[in-house]
């Protein structure tokens, strides 16, 4: 098959994991017998340097016409003045409005070699945690109405949701839900909110459709809370952006290595989806070949399973990086005992990283 992928190296450690990642993609490429064609897109930071504009629309439109969109990261101190007109995330909002990716799926999964990470104890994480946050993407507070009075004396954020934005989401989990454990919890703030009170209701309808899918409903504060507390109790969990966007940071951090953590933002099918590893620019470390690439490479498989239909390939990859992990090669951030690493010679960089995984496709 031949296909397009935009890529958007973006800021900081960016362009380092997404040069690993097209080099596993190339791999695959190679192997299964397709050609990938990359389109090369500047969104963030190095976007508003070049054209005074995080995401301009012959930025975005190249993406439109891809069949796919990789992204490695956006951000850094270097535009954080709060002044400025533009900050570098405005051009991931703006990707996400523009390609239409109302779901956002993150999954939370503890590779069994990298359990030590985990920073819960034994008896709380038991045989692991395989959690699928399916977070709303493109409505919500995000993008209510902002306001900012005159004066600056008052200022408010709408969050807002129609039923048609509810529905599709809701059912994308149940979907979800079907090829996992079966089931769906809606995390949201049903005492307070009524915006929240739709979503139960909407999704208690939907639920008809799926007998075999157990829903349950938790506010987000107790959420939260059971996370930390019983982390093998969820399953799906599907909920709004700004729920979502917290709810995924602390599930990550249970996985203990936010450096393996892909994700997917995906729409109805008919335009490209937007893959990223849920880790930002982290630009202390950019360019020093110290990044993970894994989250990248494993965004990477995502984006052959959802957008190219490739299941196989998918699949290889995910293999590959599971053995490359069995045989003990670590970046940093997932060492652990870090000393014992080195002694063993297993302490690696970017690069190795995305070489050894590509070397295991390629045999
Ligand atoms: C994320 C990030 C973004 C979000 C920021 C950078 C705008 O935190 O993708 O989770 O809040 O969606
Ligand atoms: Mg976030």
């Amino acid at each position: 098959m031949e296909k397009t992928i935009a890529l958007i190296p973006g800021d900081g450690i960016g362009p380092d994991v997404v040069n690993e990642a097209v080099k596993v993609l190339d791999s695959v490429a190679k192997k299964f017998g397709h050609r990938f064609e990359y389109r090369a897109v500047v969104a963030g930071g190095t976007a508003i340097d070049k054209f005074g504009d995080p995401l301009p629309q012959s930025q975005l439109d190249l993406c439109l016409k891809a069949d796919s969109v990789l992204l490695g990261a956006v951000g850094g101190p270097k535009w954080d003045n709060p002044d400025s007109a533009f900050r570098p995330e405005d051009a991931l909002l703006g990707l996400r409005k523009g390609l239409k990716v109302f779901a956002n799926l993150r999954p939370a999964v503890i590779f069994p070699q990298l359990k030590k990470a985990c920073p819960l104890k034994e008896e709380i994480i038991g045989d692991g945690l395989d959690i699928l946050i399916v977070r709303e993407l493109t409505g919500g507070i995000y993008f209510g109405k902002h306001f900012l009075s005159d004066e600056g004396d008052w200022a408010s954020d709408e969050e807002k949701y129609s039923r048609k934005e509810i529905e599709r989401i809701v059912k994308l989990a149940f979907e979800a839900a079907l090829l996992r454990n079966k089931k769906v919890t809606l995390v949201d703030k049903a005492n307070i909110l009524t915006s929240s009170r739709l979503w139960r209701k909407v999704a208690a309808e939907l639920s008809k459709a799926y007998p075999s899918v157990e829903l349950n409903y938790l506010y987000v504060d107790n959420a939260a809370m059971q996370l930390v507390r019983n982390p093998g109790q969820f399953d799906v969990i599907v909920t709004s952006n700004m729920f979502g966007d917290i709810l995924s940071d602390e599930a990550s951090q249970i996985t203990g290595s936010i450096g393996m953590l892909p994700s997917a933002s995906i729409g109805d099918g008919s335009g490209p989806g937007l893959y990223e590893p849920i880790h930002g620019s982290a630009p202390d470390i950019s360019g020093k070949n110290l990044a993970n690439p894994l989250a990248t490479i494993l965004s990477a498989a995502m984006l052959l399973r959802y957008d190219f239909k490739m299941e196989d390939e998918a699949l290889c990859i995910e293999k590959a990086v599971n053995l490359v992990l069995d045989e003990g090669w670590r970046t940093a951030d997932i060492a652990g005992d870090l000393e014992a690493v080195k002694r063993e010679g297993k302490l690696i960089g970017t690069k190795e990283m995305g070489d050894l995984v590509s070397q295991i496709i390629n045999n």
